[in-house]
């Protein structure tokens, strides 16, 4: 998509077709010369309501209230529409509420940019949209006029972090005969060859010399090889070191404590976390943040067969704390803690895993938002002003001693599973938590992504499929981290 700006008034821009936002109850807009009779039609100022004229051929989208979140969906589902036409280009205007344009041409950009996303690799038909230019008026809806510096970092970052994005949501929604642990790792080293990046590959030889018992058990039963992902990015004189460990579950049948039929269909999205390191590195390389980011995935199948571990197994993970399998789809946790000793050899100023790691998560709290958990209160309130900013949900599970007693083990030192059928994605990510050592317990967040990793009907800006959650919230983060 050729995203442009220009000085002149969105009337004086030519193109194809007009996209107009209606503010308010009163229907405030941008566009003088109204081409309809708003109260004549009908239309009113709803969440959702949208209109188009097609003599003038201008969509009208209406806000209800001004609320950057709602200006970015509302942004998504414009272009939605406009694709449908046989227009190649259309206009529009920033939709600010004079305080912030450059807020709400972010909102606008990500709208267009992740609303634009198709998920159609499979269709043998593809219906090919004509749209393939956007331009914008800098005269903003508050009559100010944004400098077209302004407007040009801002695409910059919109566009590496829409790829970031669009990146997760395409490899999340491969099949998982494709997005084998070897592809995945082929894909960190194309990313490496592209960005100048350093990638290492682990094979299970490896895992096995390391004594990543844990992450290895869960691999063994299945024909596509684990592979341990470390892709690294590292500027000059980087300000901090940064892990991003991802949940690389290229499927999850739960193993042999098998999951029913219909728990196991999009079980290929357990990769989500993983995806999102690779969507998040390659925006940071695209923007050139001042971080040395190392992207750290477990990429494996939770598969079932004669060599598969079992409830009842002991496993011992990197650190030398041995684990009791009780149920072998609690797997992502395995896989991680390795992972997240791994990660700390590093030493880093921040830890963050990613994972969709409990369907407990998704009761908890809906399929929208995303669980923050962690030992430090600043941070975890640091990073959700960087997901709210960002237009991802997050809210916090807090931790607490007594749920931490039920992944106790009579056997060995930890359970995989709790001993209670409640707080299911607490005890999780307190089991990761023992895997993180005490100088480093500041300085970790686990991040549940299992409700929004994967979406079955399209809501906000996603698509159907992969949504590449965790991309623009840590990458807000981030960027929080390179500007101090
Ligand atoms: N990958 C699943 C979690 C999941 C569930 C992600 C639904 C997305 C949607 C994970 O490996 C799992 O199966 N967890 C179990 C843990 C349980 C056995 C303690 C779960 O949540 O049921
Ligand atoms: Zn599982
Ligand atoms: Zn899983």
């Amino acid at each position: 998509m050729n995203i442009q700006a220009n000085k002149l008034s969105l009337q004086e821009i030519q193109a194809d077709a007009t996209l107009v936002f209606i503010l308010n109850q009163n229907l405030e807009h941008r566009w003088v010369e109204q081409s309809v009779d708003f109260t004549s039609v009908g239309f009113k100022a709803k969440e959702d309501s949208s209109f188009f004229d097609p003599t003038h051929k201008i969509l009208y989208l209406a806000l209800e209230r001004y609320d950057i979140d709602l200006l970015r969906e509302v942004a998504a589902k414009g272009i939605r529409t406009l694709k449908k036409y046989p227009f190649t280009s259309f206009k529009c205007g920033i939709c600010d509420d004079s305080k912030n344009p450059k807020e709400a041409l972010e909102a606008i950009l990500s709208g267009f940019l992740l609303g634009n996303y198709e998920n159609n690799a499979y269709k043998s038909k593809k219906e090919e949209s004509k749209l393939k230019k956007i331009i914008f008026s800098l005269e903003c809806y508050s009559g100010q006029q944004l400098p077209k510096n302004i407007f040009e970092s801002c695409l910059k970052d919109a566009l590496a972090m829409a790829d970031g994005v669009n990146l997760a949501r395409s490899l999340v929604n491969k099949i998982p005969e494709e997005a084998t642990p070897e592809f995945l790792a082929q894909t960190a080293k194309n990313l490496a060859k592209e960005y100048d990046l350093k990638v290492k590959v682990r094979d299970e030889k490896y895992l096995l010399e390391h004594g990543m018992g844990a992450f290895y058990a869960v691999s063994k039963a299945s024909v596509h090889p684990p592979r341990l992902i470390h892709l690294t990015y590292s500027p000059k004189k980087p300000l901090k070191r940064i892990a991003l460990v991802g949940k690389g579950l290229t499927y999850d049948s739960g193993g042999l404590s098998l999951k029913p039929a219909d728990y196991m269909v999009t079980m290929k999205a357990d990769k989500s976390g993983g995806c999102a390191v690779l969507g998040i590195i390659n925006a940071v390389a695209k923007m050139g943040l001042n971080l040395e980011i190392h992207g750290i995935i477990g990429a494996t199948e939770n598969m079932i067969g004669g060599n598969a571990f079992k409830p009842d197994d002991v496993l011992t993970a990197k650190n030398g704390k041995t684990i009791e399998v009780r149920n072998t789809d609690a797997e992502g946790r395995l896989v991680l803690c390795d992972c997240l000793c791994y990660a700390q050899e590093f030493e880093p100023d921040y830890i963050i895993d990613i994972a969709t790691l409990t369907g407990a998560c998704v009761v908890a709290l809906g399929e929208y938002t995303s669980g923050v958990l962690g030992f430090n209160h600043e941070l975890k309130e640091q990073f959700l002003k960087a997901a709210k900013h960002s237009g991802e949900l997050a809210a916090t599970l807090p931790f607490n001693r007594h749920l931490r007693k039920l992944i106790d083990s009579k056997v060995a030192d930890i359970c995989n599973i709790s001993s209670t059928r409640y707080g299911g994605s607490i005890t999780a990510g307190l089991f990761l938590g023992e895997f993180i050592e005490e100088k480093y317990k500041d300085k970790w967040l686990h991040l549940d992504i299992a409700g929004p990793a994967y979406v079955e009907k399209e809501w906000d800006v996603n698509p159907f499929g992969g949504s590449g959650a965790g991309v623009r919230m840590v990458l807000e983060f981030l960027k929080g981290l390179a500007r101090h």
